[in-house]
């Protein structure tokens, strides 16, 4: 049977796929659900330094192609979180997980930062600098300045793996400057893509979602040839070291599939998880592995970035 196995860095993992921060990831419960799956892994809900309630309702729709959210990272601060992924760590046979954290503040970044570096944690972090929904905070990763600061006084003090979560990139040029900068750094991986920030979803003649009149997070079927867009830009730029988790738009085997040939070593699953629940898991990675059978693939290194272009 062909394996769906992969790495990250040193730490591997029995399968390629995993939810997407955001969803089956606000309570240990959810959380304890994707790692009974046959998820490879899990990323937590991205924590802050303190709870937060998030967004007022409605705040998570599905549309008929995806999703529109805009949660406005509620989560129960990001010491809830560590402390789960290192109750875990302790376990015999565990997987292993991303921590997902970012601060509402550049200071507040670095004071989680410097207790995940403190404490007992060895596993992975995913910083997530892309965040749409946070009324009056920028997602941080679009400005190319502020990024390089927070990551350069980040490396002076953290040494564990972390990766970033990324914003989707339109232009070949922001593509060619992020990857100057994500190069500059000792970054485990990166995540492209968060959703497509601010969408507005009609409906009749009404926005479906509460905040900021509409505006939101768009997921799903619309995202896909953006998120495989992002996760090939980063492939063919970044040095080989850093490695590309791919999220956006994945509902089938052969939208996991297109990921992992444009460069993707692990895949997150946000929307149709959302929409299906943890089963999801199994089927795509089933749909997957016929995939990988029909064409002769034994691992996921045989067709990773391989992605075929027209002479
Ligand atoms: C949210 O909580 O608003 C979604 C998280 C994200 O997009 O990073």
């Amino acid at each position: 049977m062909p394996s769906t196995a992969t790495k990250i860095g040193n730490f591997t993992f029995d399968n390629c796929l995993m939810n997407a921060a955001g969803v089956y990831c606000m309570t240990k419960d959810e959380l304890a659900e994707v790692e009974a799956s046959a998820a490879g892994s899990f990323v937590t809900k991205t924590g802050t330094l303190e709870p937060r309630l998030g967004n007022p309702e409605p705040r998570y729709v599905n549309v008929p192609l995806g999703s529109i959210n805009s949660m406005g990272l509620p989560n129960n601060g990001f010491n809830y979180y560590l402390d789960y992924v290192i109750e875990l760590q302790n376990q015999p046979h565990t997987k292993n997980h991303f921590l997902s954290v970012v601060g509402l503040s550049v200071d507040e970044t670095h004071k989680i930062l410097q207790t995940i570096q403190d404490s007992d944690y060895q596993g992975l972090v995913e910083l997530n600098l892309s965040c749409p929904n946070v009324p009056g905070k920028p997602q941080i990763a679009y400005d190319f300045e502020t990024t390089t600061e927070i990551l350069t006084k980040v490396f002076s003090y953290y040494t564990k793996p972390l990766g970033v979560k990324l914003p989707p990139y339109f232009d070949i040029v922001h593509f060619d400057q992020a990857a100057a900068v994500f190069n500059q750094f000792p970054l485990a991986f990166v995540n492209c893509v968060n959703s497509i920030g601010n969408g507005l979803y009609v409906d009749d003649e009404a926005v479906v979602i509460k905040p900021k009149n509409g505006f939101g997070g768009i997921g799903g079927d619309y995202i896909k040839p953006t998120a495989l867009a992002n996760v090939h830009a980063f492939y063919q730029r970044l040095k080989p070291e850093i490695k590309i988790i791919g999220t956006g738009g994945v509902k089938t085997g052969r939208d996991a599939f297109e990921h992992i040939l444009c460069g993707a070593s692990m895949v997150q699953i946000g929307t149709a998880l959302q929409k299906e629940g943890v089963q999801v898991f199994e089927r795509i990675t089933d749909e997957l592995r016929a995939i990988m059978e029909e064409k002769g693939y034994s691992s996921l290194e045989d067709f990773r970035g391989k992605l075929q272009y027209i002479d």
